[in-house]
């Protein structure tokens, strides 16, 4: 990647420049809590986006992206807003990034990633984290870490029409090799778990299905969420976020909100307390525990908050029958990958069945990625 990347830079651009790369992510368990203030469990992956840039002197930025094989150049005021979406990813991490007060100026650059598209791994807060953290590196901004996940957030908000947590960008900057992280959203506190789960195996089964109208209903989900948190703060002014309440509050409000915001609600509360369960579970080397846990977020993921679909439910399903510890869909859902935790010993037999078993039903086969907890962002040379 690095070399079609220099080559391609030479050409268009011509000698200097500095590489920057970051991370796509996984997530052990704590889906769709980061934005109800509860906690998560990710950590940075071998897969991510690599950058060449070179500041160019001007008001302007010229950007190819290899993947797209595509060429886009844009201004750095709001009102210049580029038309390709993988282009307004770099856009809106200048435009939050000024901001915040930093400076930015014009630059050239040719990037390349190797994150799955539409895998659940996250290839756009590697992208928005990659550009973060080159930028405040290249104008010597000063903006801490926090604020460079932040601005990757916020890009995702204001220009790119998902109204995500804080979870994606975060293990994407924060992210260090062999180490999970845990991070509770709403105070950002967070601990560095080494994650080497001895006679065990880390493997995303990636359905390669991906669902239109993902990004509406995942804002739909939060929508949901909120308004329930709503309902019950009016019973207990202290609840800020869904991850405040307990289960017995959201009883409380069962009548007041739409049957859906109940289930939606339901499946946060458990998910919250599962990934504690987690951490306990892990400090103990309880991997069966672990495991169980990830099949009950399957279950409330697939039913309560209904973000998985026919074929991840039967990934989930096949990974029981193949004795495998632990299995659930991964990331925002919709579509994308399954993480599994398996023995080792089982772990051949598990993907041999996998993809026979999914390709004869599906008429496509599945990918598989082992997965190697990695570095963030971070400069390459
Ligand atoms: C997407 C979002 C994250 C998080 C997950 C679900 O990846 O970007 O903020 O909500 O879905 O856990």
């Amino acid at each position: 990647m690095k070399d079609k990347i220099q080559e391609k830079f030479q050409t268009l651009f011509g000698e200097g420049g500095e590489v920057f790369a970051s991370a796509g992510r996984i997530n052990l368990i704590g889906e769709h809590t980061d934005y109800n203030g509860g906690y998560v469990f990710p950590g940075a992956i071998d897969k991510g986006i690599m950058a060449k840039i070179k500041l160019n002197g001007e008001k302007k930025v010229r950007a190819f992206s290899l993947d797209y094989d595509e060429y886009c150049e844009f201004g750095l005021n709001e009102e210049d807003k580029p038309e390709q979406a993988w282009a307004r990813y770099i856009f809106g991490v200048c435009r939050e990034t000024i901001k915040r007060g930093g400076k930015v100026e014009g630059f050239d650059t040719v990037f390349a990633g190797d994150v799955p598209l539409g895998a659940g791994l996250s290839s756009s807060a590697a992208l928005e984290s990659t550009f973060a953290y080159a930028l405040n590196s290249l104008f010597n901004n000063n903006i801490d870490k926090f604020e460079l996940a932040r601005i990757g957030q916020s890009t995702e908000h204001n220009y790119c029409g998902v109204m995500c947590g804080i979870m994606d960008q975060f293990a994407s900057i924060f992210g260090k090799a062999g180490s999970l992280i845990r991070l509770n959203c709403k105070t950002m506190e967070y601990k560095y778990f080494p994650f080497d789960p001895k006679g065990y195996k880390l493997v995303l089964i990636d359905s390669c299905v991906k669902h239109e109208l993902a990004s509406s209903a995942y804002n739909k989900r939060r929508a949901s969420c909120e308004n329930a948190a709503a309902a019950i703060r009016k019973n207990h002014p202290d609840v800020e976020f869904l991850s405040d309440a307990k289960r017995l509050w959201l009883e409380e409000v069962r009548d007041e909100i739409p049957e859906e915001d109940f289930l939606r609600a339901e499946y946060v509360i458990g998910e919250v307390q599962r990934v504690l369960d987690v951490c306990d579970a892990l400090e103990r080397g309880d991997y069966e525990t672990v495991g169980e846990m990830m099949y009950q977020t399957h279950f409330g993921m697939s039913r309560l908050y209904e973000v998985s679909c026919e074929e991840l439910d039967f990934l989930n399903k096949l990974a029981r029958r193949c004795d495998v510890t632990g299995s659930r869909v991964m990331g925002g859902g919709f579509g994308g990958c399954t993480i599994n935790l398996v023995k080792e010993e089982l772990y051949d037999a598990f993907i041999k069945t996998a993809v026979e078993e999914f390709t004869a039903k599906f008429g496509h086969a599945p990918k598989v990625y082992d997965v190697v907890i990695s570095d963030g962002a971070r400069k390459v040379e």
